[in-house]
């Protein structure tokens, strides 16, 4: 067998978690209308970020020009850990911070340190993972990791300083983010992730030196096709480079063998190095949706409530929690919210028009 012809695009069914997980007590986890529990909450802490990926934040659009919300339409901490603490009652048991630049936010530390002394009904503690771009990492690592903080993920799209300059829009050097990368992995989290969008004509050039810089490295590296997120970004279908590609891309050179999922529902499709350098990821969120298996909620900066990526509209938990509403009042706003999910828009895409929608924007609603 070639190494490319390893490469077989594998048609995914829907998890049935029950069977998969019986021993699991699912008497308090939350079911919406397709069979989908609820296991994660993405928490976007800001709105701002230091970077410009012109994925996500064009700075035609995010210019001076731009507001983002103000202080007091933030979720505080003690607001967050609140609603956090509903969500892992009935179900969550991984949390996301995600942003804008989550590092950005003044004391992110003490946060981290409310939510990871979360434990699911069963007596687990909720794990708590950060994207990042790294920028500020290096100098932060340290006490995220102390704090609480279990896995790290950063995203850098390319090595060359001329790409990665083009692709964030700004002036920070790469040399910034790998600093920060090594500063993560000497901290000892149980894992560190690195994300790499890849847009066709771009930084598709940077898909071998990625990962052959991140081989024997221990940071598992996950090339992530260019989604239709928001409505600022210019996305086209041409500037997709399928994960299909990316992997026969990669094979050539260093053969590769896929790996069982780790978890239910997991997002990336996992391959390892058949020589034992270490596992690479693929997001396939344009070409192989993963819908079928969505158990994740986002809570926006501002404190609503979306039950997709790609929605237009979210659920207003601020203004109950600041009018004084009791847990059993939120909690049944965001079963209800849940029960009613049906959303699939990845699945759904090439039947839409992808131009027409209000989609939120990724820097509001979170990666
Ligand atoms: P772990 O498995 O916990 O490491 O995280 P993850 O696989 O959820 O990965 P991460 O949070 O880093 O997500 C990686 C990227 O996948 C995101 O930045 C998005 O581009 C994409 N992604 C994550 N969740 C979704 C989702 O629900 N829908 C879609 N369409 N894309 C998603
Ligand atoms: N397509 C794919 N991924 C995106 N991200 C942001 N915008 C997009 C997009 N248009 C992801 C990147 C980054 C994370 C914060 O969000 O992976 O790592
Ligand atoms: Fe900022 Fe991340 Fe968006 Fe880039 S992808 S602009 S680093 S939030
Ligand atoms: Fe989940 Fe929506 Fe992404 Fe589908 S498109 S995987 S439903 S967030």
């Amino acid at each position: 067998m070639t190494p490319t012809s390893r490469i077989i695009p594998i048609v995914s069914a829907a998890t049935d978690y029950r069977a998969q997980d019986i021993a699991r007590d699912y008497s308090d986890t939350l079911f919406d209308s397709l069979r989908r529990p609820l296991r994660d909450l993405r928490i976007s802490i800001t709105d701002r970020c230091n970077l410009r990926c012109t994925y996500c934040m064009p700075r035609a659009i995010f210019d001076e020009n731009h507001s983002f919300l103000p202080r007091t339409s933030l979720l505080s901490f003690e607001e967050i850990e609140r609603i956090a603490t509903l969500f892992v009652r009935r179900g969550v048991q991984k949390i996301r911070l995600t942003g804008g630049e989550p590092l950005l936010r003044r004391g992110v530390e003490q946060l981290i340190e409310k939510l990871a002394r979360l434990q699911t009904p069963a007596g687990k503690p909720v794990e708590i993972a950060l994207t990042t771009n790294g920028v500020i990492l290096a100098k932060m690592a340290q006490r995220l990791r102390d704090a609480g903080l279990a896995r790290v993920t950063v995203s850098l799209d390319g090595l060359s300083e001329s790409t990665f300059q083009q692709m964030t829009d700004s002036h920070v050097s790469v040399a910034t983010v790998l600093n920060g990368i090594r500063a993560a992995q000497a901290a000892g989290f149980d894992a560190v992730k690195v994300n790499m969008v890849v847009r066709r004509g771009v930084n598709e050039h940077e898909i071998i030196p990625m990962a052959e810089h991140f081989r024997h490295s221990g940071v598992v590296l996950r090339f992530i096709e260019f989604m239709d997120v928001g409505c600022s970004n210019g996305w086209r279908m041409n500037e997709v480079v399928p994960a299909r590609e990316i992997l026969q891309r990669i094979a050539p050179h260093h053969p590769l063998q896929q790996m069982d999922p780790g978890y239910a529902g997991e997002v990336a499709e996992r391959w390892s190095y058949a020589d034992g350098a270490g596992e690479i990821g693929v997001i396939a969120s344009v070409t192989q949706a993963f819908c079928q298996d969505c158990t994740r909620a986002r809570l926006a900066t501002d404190g609503k409530l979306y039950t997709c990526l790609f929605a237009g509209d979210g659920l207003d938990l601020r203004t109950p929690l600041r009018l004084g509403e009791s847990n059993t009042v939120l909690t049944n706003l965001i079963a209800d919210q849940w029960a009613s999910r049906n959303d699939r828009y990845s699945q759904l895409r090439h039947q839409r028009d992808n131009t027409a929608r209000g989609k939120i924007e990724m820097s509001y609603i979170g990666g």
